[in-house]
């Protein structure tokens, strides 16, 4: 078994976490196994009903009675926060606040019940500036992963956060799927893993078939960072980029995000239409690590998986490569 400091602090097996995912990209199903295997699974709220936030925190507790956490991307759900909290995850898992918002009262709130706070940066001085509001946990987000990312490669992102807030546990996040990329995290400072596009190709991930062929068949070289899809939704993400797969949609716009602002409705339409016959056709956010990824698997077997093969790699193949100098 590997134990960190981050496994220690939430009281889990092992130090695999499922990205929240939000807009209904994690289910209660995904969040129980991931966490009922050892792993930390969270739940994406954003830009979902309450009611339906409700719902897959049951499924998941119907699943699994070890911690689960309850994501909120900060810039658009501030006014979530109560609603969020009041659901008692272990950990409430935050991501890209805009600046003027004070990260100090946010995470006090939850730790006023108790709850552990994880939240991700791209930059090192978020790093800095969420250790100083008290953040309990960094994920450390390179720019190789799925969905809204920065400019840093992992490799760089991680070892600047672990340098910056040490002792405060850090996980890597963006280009990771397997037990060779957990042992690389570790070595690189960091206390665990969270992964996006691996859970996506799972069994119990809530998303279209065609969405989870598309990472198993994807060799890594079909994404492009982009603002397409915060253009067509007109939500304003500070400081990201997007990274989909480049898919029609997104090369039929690719250049010309003005007109995609002047025909924002009309272009929804289109896309949804175009979506019932082909789900392939539009947005797909995946990051490279998709070209890893071979199958679909049930949730907990990629946990279990992931802890095996990092332990093995630790065991086995690392340290016979230290040898005392002749
Ligand atoms: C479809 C999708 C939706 C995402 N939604 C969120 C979100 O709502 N909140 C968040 O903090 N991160 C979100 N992320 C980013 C993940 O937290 C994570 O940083 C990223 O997936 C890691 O890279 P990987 O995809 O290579 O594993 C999302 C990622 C994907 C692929």
């Amino acid at each position: 078994m590997i134990r960190t400091p981050f496994t220690e602090l939430i009281g889990i097996e092992h130090p695999v976490v499922s990205a929240g995912m939000g807009g209904g990209h994690t289910g209660g199903e995904l969040v129980g196994h991931v966490s009922e295997a050892g792993g930390l699974g969270v739940i994406g709220a954003s830009f979902l009903p309450p009611e339906e936030v409700g719902r897959i925190v049951a499924r998941a507790r119907e699943i699994t009675t070890k911690p689960i956490g309850i994501n909120l991307l900060l810039h658009a759900t501030e006014d979530r926060l109560d609603d969020v909290l009041s659901a008692k995850p272990a950990v409430l898992s935050t991501a890209w606040p805009r600046d003027d918002q004070d990260l100090g009262s946010i995470f006090a709130r939850a730790h006023e019940r108790g709850i552990n706070v994880m939240h991700m940066v791209s930059r090192v001085q978020d790093a800095v500036i969420a250790a100083e509001a008290g953040a309990n946990v960094i994920v450390a987000q390179g720019n190789e992963g799925g969905g809204h990312i920065g400019e840093i490669a992992t490799s760089v992102i991680v070892r600047q956060v672990v340098r910056a807030v040490a002792p405060i546990p850090v996980l890597a996040a963006g280009g990771f799927v397997d037990g060779a990329g957990l042992a690389a995290a570790l070595a690189l400072g960091a206390d665990g893993i969270l992964l996006g596009t691996r859970f996506l190709a799972t069994d119990e991930a809530p998303v279209e078939a065609a969405y989870k062929q598309a990472i198993v068949a994807s060799n890594g070289d079909d994404t492009v960072v982009t603002t397409i899809a915060d253009t067509l939704s007109g939500r304003d993400w500070p400081g990201a980029w997007a990274r989909v797969r480049r898919t029609r949609f997104i090369e039929e716009w690719l250049g010309r995000e003005p007109e995609l602002r002047r025909r924002r409705d009309a272009v929804w339409a289109m896309l949804e239409a175009a979506e019932e016959s082909d789900p392939g056709y539009g947005l797909i956010w995946i990051g490279q690590s998709a070209g890893l990824v071979d199958a679909i698997l049930p949730a907990g077997e990629v946990v279990r998986q992931i802890a095996t093969e990092a332990e093995d790699i630790l065991r086995t193949r690392l340290p016979p490569l230290v040898s005392e100098s002749t």
